[in-house]
């Protein structure tokens, strides 16, 4: 994917002039007219209280000077949206392609960003060739461990977070059947969580130094999911399981029904045990208009209000560390689809690169908060 000049360019600011209702012309300056009167980014503020603020990211948008450049200047920490996932790293059984992967993190890198790598199990968007190919479970465990050793050895030491197993539980707390578990599963169908501890343990052998998270949604608070969660984590913490994090989601499609008011109580008895949390792929829906725009502007300040109160309670815990969107800007969000048009523009940034009262809120959170030393 090629990069624009401008964007290989990490010190160099742009403006953004608004000359009509929708178009807007980027304008770059060089870092040194930049300086004077460059407002301080959020990922300034996130790196003075050591947190990385993230975004997840489509490589296929690099060549877009406002998304580059948004993206290098408010953020130190990038996921693939996609493109970590199976479907784009083994399309066909044994044959690997980190190309897109690849240029996320040459990105992340040139930018002076940290890269969280996502995911390496995950019950949907799998392969055809995996999910149709009728393996033994022997066939199966076999296929998982050299995708676990080719992919995460590939990044070892360039991704410095996993998303190891994503989205096992269901609401009431029970394992999900699936390909993994006992679809027929790796050889351990029936056993609970045994299956996870096999694959973070492969994945601790790929990559020792790389932190290894469960990733989940819908556990933000304390409920029957985050407390099989939390049963499980313990239990890998007391047998010595590599396990170094919790993902927090934190996809938020009502506002009006989403309990956050146990998000701390959450997040500090995951602490307690000893493991890092991320906010990984924060966004609030609110109703959009046909263009993908918001439909009351009111919601934007109800919608500020919910991302600030999440970067509260992440800032105020010392084991959250990582705070991310799910994308840069409501340009490009999987919000509409996942809610078949209704509702979106939840993100920090608007469709044209300009920051929201959400952006605000986290800056104004983060600016505010005092100093923490870095993990
Ligand atoms: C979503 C992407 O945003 C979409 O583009 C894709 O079609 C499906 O996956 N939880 C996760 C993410 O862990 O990987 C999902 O991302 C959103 C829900």
């Amino acid at each position: 994917m090629p990069e624009t000049e401008l964007t290989g360019q990490p010190r160099k600011r742009f403006v953004r002039f608004r000359l009509f209702a929708s178009v807007s012309i980027v304008v770059v300056f060089g870092a040194a007219g930049s300086a004077r009167g460059a407002a301080p980014s959020l990922r300034e503020q996130a790196a003075r209280i050591g947190i990385q603020v993230g975004a997840a990211v489509n490589p296929a948008h690099f060549s877009e000077p406002p998304y580059a450049l948004t993206l290098a200047r408010e953020f130190n920490l990038v996921e693939p949206e996609n493109v970590m996932k199976w479907p784009a790293t083994e399309p066909a059984r044994g044959l690997f392609n980190f190309e897109a992967a690849d240029a996320v993190v040459a990105f992340a890198e040139r930018h002076r960003m940290k890269v969280r790598g996502h995911n390496l199990v995950w019950s949907v968007h799998n392969p055809a060739w995996l999910t149709q190919g009728q393996f033994t479970p022997q066939q199966l465990s076999a296929i998982l461990h050299n995708h676990i050793l080719r992919e995460v050895g590939h990044y070892a030491g360039r991704v410095f977070a996993w998303d190891v197993v994503n989205e096992a539980f269901d609401a009431r707390g029970n394992l999900k059947h699936s390909i993994w578990y006992d679809q027929p599963g790796i050889g351990l169908a029936g056993g609970g969580s045994a299956y996870i501890e096999r694959v973070f343990r492969w994945a601790r052998a790929a990559d020792p130094k790389a932190l290894l998270f469960y990733n989940d949604y819908d556990v933000e608070g304390l409920n029957a999911k985050s407390d099989a969660i939390y049963a499980m984590v313990k239990d890998f913490k007391a047998r010595g399981v590599p396990i170094d994090g919790v993902g927090l989601q934190m996809h938020i499609f009502n506002f009006d029904t989403h309990n956050l008011s146990s998000l701390p109580a959450n997040m500090a008895r995951f602490a307690a045990l000893g493991v890092q949390v991320h906010i990984t792929e924060m966004d609030v829906a609110i109703p959009i208009r046909t263009d993908g725009r918001p439909a009351n502007l009111p919601d934007l300040r109800r919608q500020a209000e919910i991302y600030r109160q999440v970067a509260a309670s992440c800032v105020a815990q010392p084991a959250c560390t990582g705070f991310q969107t799910w994308g840069v800007t409501d340009r490009y969000s999987w919000m509409p689809a996942a809610t078949k048009g209704r509702a979106g523009a939840g993100l920090l940034f608007d469709q044209d690169y300009a920051a929201k009262p959400a952006y605000r809120a986290v800056f104004d959170v983060f600016s505010n908060a005092p100093a923490r030393s870095k993990r």
